[in-house]
Formats: structure tokens, sequence, C-alpha cells
């Protein structure tokens, strides 16, 4: 049976630190996920025959099942999934569209949910989950609001997950890293160039997560900095914490 892994958000900054971490490993197709043909094509190009490509809106139901149609057709042995897609945006709550609060919640929360369920009967022993939260579900972070709670439902679910797994064999890994250098972080906001404390590379999240799913960790915090942060949220108020966040993010985010 084919060994594969599969990553979703592949064309992303995080994905792509991923996908280099996954071509070491040993299994036979990495099925990249993604919203854009020409990205996929690109990372084809540049790594070959092991890429498999899956274009795939992760917002839409219907597509999505497409990976459930392919892994019954394909029937493959599941070492890694990575469910690293997600979507944020530093704005007032107020200012959120219907449509952008549906398709938060559904990259960020139900579509991670909805692959773990298709997946998981084509794991065995030794396979791995990646779901990739955030620093930002240690404590409510108003201006990234929604962001931040869909991230806490997904450390949560990562995490008891894991749990019910552990007699399987099979481990969920809450991934939780702070300010990454992608695309996802805008470098300038109302008119503000924004400050991004504890930037770290997306290859070394990266590295960092697979080497602590592999140690069976639950969770993976990388940097000193964000361990800070992690232990900060545990024995400071929460209302202190949010204090400090919200007056430092107020200035980027539009009225
Ligand atoms: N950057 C940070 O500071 C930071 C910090 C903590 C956690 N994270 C988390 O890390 C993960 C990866 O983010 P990133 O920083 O690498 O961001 P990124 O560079 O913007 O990549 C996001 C990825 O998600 C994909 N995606 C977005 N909407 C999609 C959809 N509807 N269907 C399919 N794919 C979709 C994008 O595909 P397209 O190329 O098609 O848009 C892209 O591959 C996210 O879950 C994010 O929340 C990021």
């Amino acid at each position: 049976m084919n060994k594969i892994a599969i990553l979703t958000g592949a064309t992303g900054g995080l994905g792509k630190a991923f996908l280099k971490e996954l071509l070491k490993e040993d299994i036979d197709q990495i099925w990249a996920v993604g919203r854009n043909k020409n990205k996929l094509d690109e990372l084809c190009s540049k790594y070959g025959d092991k890429i498999f490509p899956v274009q795939c809106d992760l917002c839409d139901e219907s597509e999505v099942k497409k990976i459930l149609a392919l892994i019954e057709e394909k029937k493959p042995n599941v070492k890694f999934l990575i469910n690293n897609a997600g979507m944020a945006k530093m704005s007032k709550m107020i200012n959120f569209t219907e449509d952008e609060i549906s398709k938060t919640i559904e990259i960020n929360c139900k579509t991670p949910t909805i692959i773990c369920q298709y997946v998981i009967p084509y794991m065995s022993k030794g396979s791995r989950i990646l779901n990739i939260s955030s620093a930002s579900s240690f404590q409510p972070n108003p201006y990234i609001a929604l962001y931040s709670a869909t991230k806490v439902y997904l450390r949560s679910y990562s995490r008891s997950l894991n749990y019910e797994l552990k007699e399987k064999g099979i481990t969920c890994t809450a991934v939780c890293p702070g300010w990454i250098d992608t695309e996802m972080l805008k470098k300038e906001q109302n008119g503000k160039k924004i400050k991004f404390p504890g930037l770290v590379s997306a290859e070394k999240v990266a590295k960092k997560a697979i080497k602590d799913a592999k140690k069976e960790k639950d969770m993976s915090v990388c940097t000193l900095f964000v361990k800070n942060e992690h232990i900060c949220s545990k024995f400071f108020p929460q209302k202190w914490i949010m204090n400090i966040w919200g007056k430092g993010v107020k200035k980027y985010v539009e009225d």
C-alpha cells in the first residue's frame, strides 16, 4: 500500500516549509492540497513525481468531499496528515462580512475536523496528524478575535483527539506558532508598518513541529519567546494580557 502524506495549504509559506520536511520522510507520495492550479503546478515541476496535486477549495464542503473520494479510491496508508491551510484578518469584529465569518470558521475549524474523520481510518500505528493552531489560542485577542477563537477550537480539539487516538498508536499535535514570516502577515495596515515581535521563519516552525509530532507531543510550541507567552497566559490574568495586546494592535485597525 502506498505510504502517503496529506498536506493542506501546501502552496503557502508554512506549507512549503512542511513540504520540504515531508520530502525527507519515508513516504511514497505527498498529496499537496491547494486552491491555485498554477501554484500547485510550480510545486510539481520543482519537486517532481512525488507530489500529487489536489486542487480543492477547502471552504467549499462539496470540494472537500473530493479528498474523501480520492482516499476511498486509492486506499493509501496515510503516515502524515498536516491540516495547515488557514485564513486570518486583523480587523474590528464589526467590520467582518457574513461570508468572511463563515469561510474563516469553515477552513480553520470544520474542514480540518472533517478531513481527520476521512483520514483516520486510513492511518496506522505511528501515523501523525498535525493541526496548525496558533499562539493566539493562548488567550482571547481583540482585533483578531475570530481567528484567535478558531485556533482555540483547533488546539482543544487536537489535544482531545490525541488522547482518544492513543490506543491506536496515532498521534495528533496542535502546532501553536507565534508570528511566522509568510504572506499571511500584512506588513502594513491603516497606513502603519506592523511590528511582529518574535517573528520566525516557516522552516524553523515546520522542523520543530515534525520533531515534536514524532516525540508524540500533543502541542508544539516553537521558540523560547512563544513558550514564555504560553506560560504568561497561564499565570497572569487574561484581562491584563488582552489589554496589553489590544492597546498594541488598535492602531493598525480601521474604525
Ligand atoms: N503566519 C503566521 O504568523 C502564523 C502564525 C500562527 C499560525 N499560522 C497558521 O499557519 C497556517 C499556514 O499559514 P501561512 O502563514 O503559511 O499563510 P499563507 O502563506 O497565507 O498560506 C495559507 C495557505 O492556505 C491556503 N488556503 C487559504 N484559503 C484556502 C482555501 N479556501 N482552500 C484551500 N486552500 C486555502 C492558501 O492557498 P492559496 O495559495 O490558494 O491561497 C495557502 O496555501 C495557517 O493555518 C495559519 O493560521 C500562521
